[in-house]
């Protein structure tokens, strides 16, 4: 027994922001983030996070012709959540009026839809039927818009898919190295306690100085994690499936810079055609830019049977997810 692809949904923000419109805020230029990361322009709103995250899903469970009844668990990725509590899966859950749905989020940053396919695909092993994955992200929300290295790069988004069981195979190669914590991430915001004072140092944390709640990052550092994990987790997939990346029909890489994409095709000795690419149009989205990226394909009838699929994301823990599938 394997996977299948039932349905597909996305929801981009209307308003758009230009490299232009960043020149008004931080000192950089169109040129300089064109030619250091293929990034034009991204989206952005103050549309609720969990909002996005249910238009995702309603187009996603339209696109499979399902009623929200028929979901038996809803799997939502996002570090951009509203709430700290409930789970944005809960929240939608609700909302959709999915009564017959578990429903909890999964945090693994940018790869994070990889690991809910991932989690999908055993729960589907399990005897659950239809399983909805929604990524919804609004990195706005968690952007320092006076750090100029971070914040012409992300954008705001959602996408969502809807697995259930089929006859394509499904692999995946997942991996992290928790040294890298340091290099990208975002602190929450912290509580004034009257109890407490915080003196010894041993208590502190040791994550280097960073806004609260905003997005760190140490981009050299997360630049060479990222190219390594790319050709490693779409290498070990696809001999996991029994054939060389080469031979894998579309990928649909996490978008966090255009240098990356190009350097992973590269080393993969593949195309770059091959490479499903949007981060001109919207940015980095975190884990929303894959299944915004899988919906783009399949709304333009590129999944066709027998196709072979790679995904591969990267991100903060740091953290990378690979797998392959055939539709
Ligand atoms: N405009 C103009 N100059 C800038 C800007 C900007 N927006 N940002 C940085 N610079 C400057 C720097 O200050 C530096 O100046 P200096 O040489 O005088 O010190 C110079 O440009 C070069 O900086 P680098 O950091 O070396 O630039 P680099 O080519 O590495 O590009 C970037 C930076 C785009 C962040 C790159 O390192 C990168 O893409 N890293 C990986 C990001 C990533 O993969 N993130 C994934 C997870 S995050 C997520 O997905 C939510």
């Amino acid at each position: 027994m394997g996977i299948k692809i039932l349905g597909t949904g996305a929801w981009l923000p209307e308003n758009i922001i230009t490299n232009e419109d960043y020149t008004k805020i931080v000192e950089t230029s169109d040129e300089w983030i064109v030619k250091r990361t293929g990034i034009q322009e991204r989206r952005i709103t103050e549309t609720p996070t969990y909002i996005m995250a249910q238009r995702a899903a309603e187009a996603a469970l339209e696109n499979a012709g399902l009623q929200p009844e028929d979901i038996d668990l809803i799997l939502c990725t996002t570090v951009s959540s509203d709430f700290i509590t409930p789970s944005m899966a809960c929240v939608i859950q609700g909302r959709l009026g999915a009564k017959n749905a578990i429903a909890f989020d999964i945090n693994a940053a940018c790869a994070a839809f990889v690991y809910a396919l991932d989690m999908a695909n055993m729960y589907l092993q399990n005897g659950y039927r239809h399983i909805l994955i929604v990524s919804a992200e609004s990195l706005s929300k968690i952007t320092d818009y006076t750090d100029r290295s971070t914040c012409v790069l992300f954008g705001d988004a959602a996408g969502a898919c809807i697995v259930g069981q089929g006859e394509g195979r499904f692999v995946s190669s997942l991996g992290c190295d928790g040294t890298g914590a340091g290099s990208l991430f975002a602190r929450q915001h912290k509580n004034d306690i009257p109890f407490v004072q915080v003196q010894d140092p041993q208590e502190i944390d040791h994550f280097p100085d960073a806004r609260d709640g905003a997005i760190y990052m140490d981009g050299r550092e997360v630049y060479k994690f990222a190219v390594n994990a790319m050709a490693k987790a779409l290498t070990e997939a696809s001999h996991k499936f029994g054939m060389e990346p080469a031979e894998l029909d579309l990928i649909v890489p996490h978008q966090a810079n255009l240098r990356i994409i190009q350097s992973a095709a590269k080393e993969l000795g593949l195309p770059l055609e091959r490479f499903f690419v949007n981060i001109d149009k919207c940015g980095n989205t975190s884990s929303a830019c894959i299944p915004v990226g899988l919906d783009s394909l399949n709304r333009e009838g590129l999944l066709k049977p027998g196709c072979r699929v790679g995904l591969v994301g990267f991100g903060a823990g740091l953290v990378y997810g690979g797998c392959v599938f055939e539709v």
